[in-house]
């Protein structure tokens, strides 16, 4: 039997693994972010991410009147007030095990994006077969899993919903555009609204994908020379963000001056702003020209600052962790309403991206490797999207993805990326500093082998005697006086928050 809060065990193929992440309580418990940005007058909604068993009732105080809260469903829809204010909004969620409440703030301005994006997106487990019910059917495995629960939110299709000009295969050949140029997709999608409908009928957000190049990476028609029809249209089916992927665009671009890098994105980012309804832009051009410096400037919500993530080489370390370093490097340019995306989580059952027709298979790393991913992407305040097969969860990926306390960590209001403390061959530790005056420290071992590590406050610049809480046991190991200490799994992370004394 499983108590609540106890670590239990999950046997996989070889091993017996460890589930860290405490099973949620019967009781009503609200997650997701503290803090929401929405433009005035645009389109609102928001599902309120809450676990425990239903039926669970909620309320919600200081609602602003333009939007409505669905009970039962817990959606909140509307429309954004019309002008700049914040509202400290009092959700509340009541079950017949017991209640719970939090402050929701909903701040409406001309940022959007506050806290990392969460969600899914269908690259890694579908690549160019993605078909519309295999969108549909991650939309109803979201909430049927319970990851909605917990914050995940964005369902997105990647590459491939395009027609492929010049394509032999029927559901992929066909004129790109209508008469009036306007972009059609392929008959793999037949009916792109009543897609999104369903996305925003379980209060979940839709996000697409496009180049400003002619071509997606994978030979699609892009948006070059279409780039307002393009927007417009995809804000007309009611897509909520944009993946906006550089590829062909270098037959296009002059040359490689920042100027040139920037043209492209700057010209999408002013075409959103002036939608009528929020798209986030998730600029992808893998770092080009020091994106991190200037990705908010072009408009872009989030921008990814290296290549594929499911083509980084694995040396002696899997490549999520050279992909990590390297973003862990800019964490001076995230913040609010644009962050450094380092690319998505690749575990549970997902797809080869260099055999991207072999299907989809158990990921190979380890269960500690896996949980140093998912800790070092929540210190990095990245946008958190599982690109598994979402209809193929198996307990342990849940427990990686659904830790309430490592979201927080990621989600935090405050919005900072985590600093580099220490980095060497064997040891790799990065701080993170929370709205409440909390430090989240990950401490990583990058050896094959268990290995004490220790910091002590000094490194971290903190003084007084902080509580230490397990992030991933979420319980408390008590009050250090100038350091913390301990055994780490090998390729393993230990993930804890010092809490200081005023915040306890
Ligand atoms: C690029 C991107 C990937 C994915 C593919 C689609 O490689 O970096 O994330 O979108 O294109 O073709």
């Amino acid at each position: 039997m499983i108590l609540p809060g106890m670590a239990h065990m999950y046997a996989t193929g070889q091993q017996a693994t460890e589930i860290r992440t405490p099973k949620a309580a019967d009781a009503p418990r609200i997650h997701g972010p503290e803090i929401y940005g929405v433009r005035p007058g645009h389109p609102f909604l928001y599902r309120i991410p809450c676990t425990g068993i239903r039926p669970i009732r909620f309320s919600a105080r200081h609602l602003p009147a333009s939007l409505k809260l669905n009970r039962r469903t817990g959606i909140i829809t509307g429309k954004a007030p019309g002008k700049y204010g914040e509202f400290a909004v009092e959700l509340k969620a009541e079950s017949a095990y017991g209640e719970d409440s939090r402050i929701f703030k909903i701040v409406v301005g001309d940022t959007i994006g506050l806290t990392p994006q969460m969600g899914w997106n269908d690259w890694y487990t579908f690549y160019s077969h993605v078909t519309a019910e295999d969108i549909r059917n991650a939309a109803d495995a979201m909430i049927a899993s319970g990851m909605a629960d917990f914050g995940y939110q964005y369902v997105d299709i990647d590459d491939c919903w395009a027609r492929e000009p010049g394509s032999g295969d029927p559901q992929l050949s066909g004129p790109a555009r209508d008469a009036q140029g306007d972009i059609l997709p392929n008959a793999r999608f037949p009916d792109m609204p009543n897609l999104v409908n369903h996305i925003h009928s379980l209060g979940l957000k839709a996000g697409i994908y496009s180049s400003p190049g002619p071509f997606t990476c994978a030979h699609f028609e892009g948006s070059y020379r279409h780039e307002a029809a393009d927007a417009r249209r995809f804000a007309q089916w009611g897509f909520d963000l944009l993946k906006y992927d550089w590829c062909s665009y270098g037959q296009i671009a002059k040359d490689e001056t920042r100027t040139s890098l920037q043209a492209p994105y700057r010209k999408m980012g002013g075409i959103i702003a002036g939608l009528d309804r929020d798209v986030v832009l998730n600029m992808c051009q893998y770092g080009m020209g020091d994106v991190w410096r200037w990705g908010r400037q072009a408009g872009g919500n989030s921008w990814r600052t290296t290549g594929d993530l499911g083509l980084a080489k694995d040396n002696s370390l899997p490549g999520f962790y050279s992909i990590g370093f390297a973003n862990a490097e800019h964490n001076l340019y995230a913040g609010p309403g644009g962050w450094n995306d380092p690319d998505y989580i690749l575990i549970g059952t997902v797809g080869d991206a260099r055999h991207q027709d072999s299907g989809v298979r158990q990921t190979q790393l380890t269960p500690e490797e896996q949980y140093s991913y998912m800790s070092m992407w929540s210190l990095m305040a990245a946008p958190l999207f599982f690109s598994g097969d979402m209809t193929k969860l198996d307990p342990f990926t849940r427990n990686v993805l659904c830790n309430a306390e490592v979201i927080d960590i990621d989600q935090d209001p405050l919005g900072k990326q985590a600093g580099v403390v220490r980095k060497t061959s064997a040891e790799f530790i990065l701080a993170k500093p929370l709205e409440d005056g909390s430090l989240a420290v990950g401490l990583f071992n990058l050896t094959t082998s268990p290995r004490a590590i220790r910091v002590n406050w000094s490194d971290l610049g903190i003084s007084g005697q902080p509580m230490v809480r397990d992030v991933w046991r979420q319980h408390d190991l008590g009050s250090f006086a100038t350091a913390y200490s301990t055994k780490v799994p090998a390729h393993g992370v230990d993930l804890v928050r010092l809490v200081p004394k005023e915040a306890q």
